[in-house]
């Protein structure tokens, strides 16, 4: 990144905390959490015992992968959050056992990410061919008509850290890029017992506390914030009446953080909280009837035998 892209970014990351700190309930985009040390956090949190959904998701994709490819025949898989496309791995074997020549296009904002999920993939299947692409999801629906027959693959319910705003807004701009008879393969977690769901967000291990914390660490960093992280607790917690994990920031003491690419200062009082993030838990019911309401229909449900998580197969329907 030059100097100058590093001076726009940090002005922009500036500006979102800036309006989310001056707003009431105070919040932070989630997205800022995902820097090259947020990245590698949330890896350490996807390897924690009581983080079930990783490892649920990719054991209905280990058992689920032939029967996906057999659905959809030949496309090209097209990733959202790609990350360390680990995961991704069961659906590549399956896939590219049976197509000659494989493509996947991994798409993340985190650079790093991106790099070591690639090169990953193409030692593992010399067969696929990868195609990187570093930035938003909004850089990748441009191409989505160019790549049909594609799968838009969206998996580890990150669909679940949208709020209700930006979930419509996602699902209308894939519904407008994806060509009749593309697919969408969704990853979503599932509403089951509180306590489950609470203890996956504060890991024994910290880790969690660790990764809320992170967008501090960064604002030091990036923005000359000048916080004392040590006085900043992670509060994780499950809203049964609006089936999510609401993430907050807790400030132990009085601070000031500083904006120094826009000279400004903001008061954060003891004891308020920001929020960081929520994590929206799915029932398949209504994700089947919410997802037909932006033209998608459901060809198969995939799920683990406790029904913690679900992996999900959509397809925009062909013009009659
Ligand atoms: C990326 N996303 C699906 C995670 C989740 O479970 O909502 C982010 C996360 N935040 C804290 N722990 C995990």
């Amino acid at each position: 990144m030059s100097s100058n892209q590093a001076d726009v970014a940090a002005r922009e990351f500036a500006t979102a905390v800036m309006i989310g700190l001056s707003d009431h309930p105070r919040w932070l985009p989630c997205r800022f959490l995902y820097d090259e040390r947020g990245s590698r956090l949330f890896d350490a949190i996807c390897e924690t015992p009581e983080y079930y959904l990783t490892r649920t998701e990719s054991s209905i994709l280990d058992a689920s992968a032939a029967d996906i490819r057999d659905l959809t025949g030949p496309v090209t898989l097209i990733e959202l959050g790609s990350g360390s496309s680990r995961k991704t791995g069961h659906l590549l074997a399956a896939y590219s056992n049976h197509v000659r020549s494989v493509h996947y296009v991994p798409v993340d904002v985190s650079e790093a990410a991106l790099r070591t999920g690639s090169a990953a993939i193409s030692v593992a299947y010399p067969a696929v061919r990868v195609t990187g692409i570093h930035g938003t999801y909004d850089a990748a629906f441009p191409l989505l008509g160019e790549l049909s027959p594609a799968m838009l693959v969206f998996l580890g319910s990150t669909v679940g850290n949208f709020n209700q705003t930006e979930a419509a807004r996602f699902w209308s701009d894939v519904a407008a890029h994806l060509v009749p008879g593309d697919f969408v393969l969704l990853g979503v977690d599932l509403v089951k017992d509180p306590g489950l769901i609470t203890a996956a967000y504060n890991d024994v291990a910290g880790h969690s506390a660790e990764f809320t914390r992170n967008i501090f660490h960064r604002m030091n960093r990036e923005l000359g914030a000048g916080l004392n992280l040590g006085q900043i607790d992670h509060v994780a917690s499950y809203n049964p009446e609006w089936q999510r994990v609401e993430i907050f920031a807790r400030f132990a003491c009085e601070q000031t953080v500083h904006l120094r690419p826009l000279g400004r200062d903001v008061r954060v009082r003891a004891g308020e909280r920001i929020m960081t993030e929520i994590s929206r838990k799915f029932v398949l019911d209504e994700l089947e009837q919410y997802l037909a309401s932006f033209g998608f229909e459901l060809r198969q449900v995939f799920t683990d035998d406790r029904r913690w998580f679900a992996v999900l197969l959509f397809q925009v329907p062909r013009r009659a």
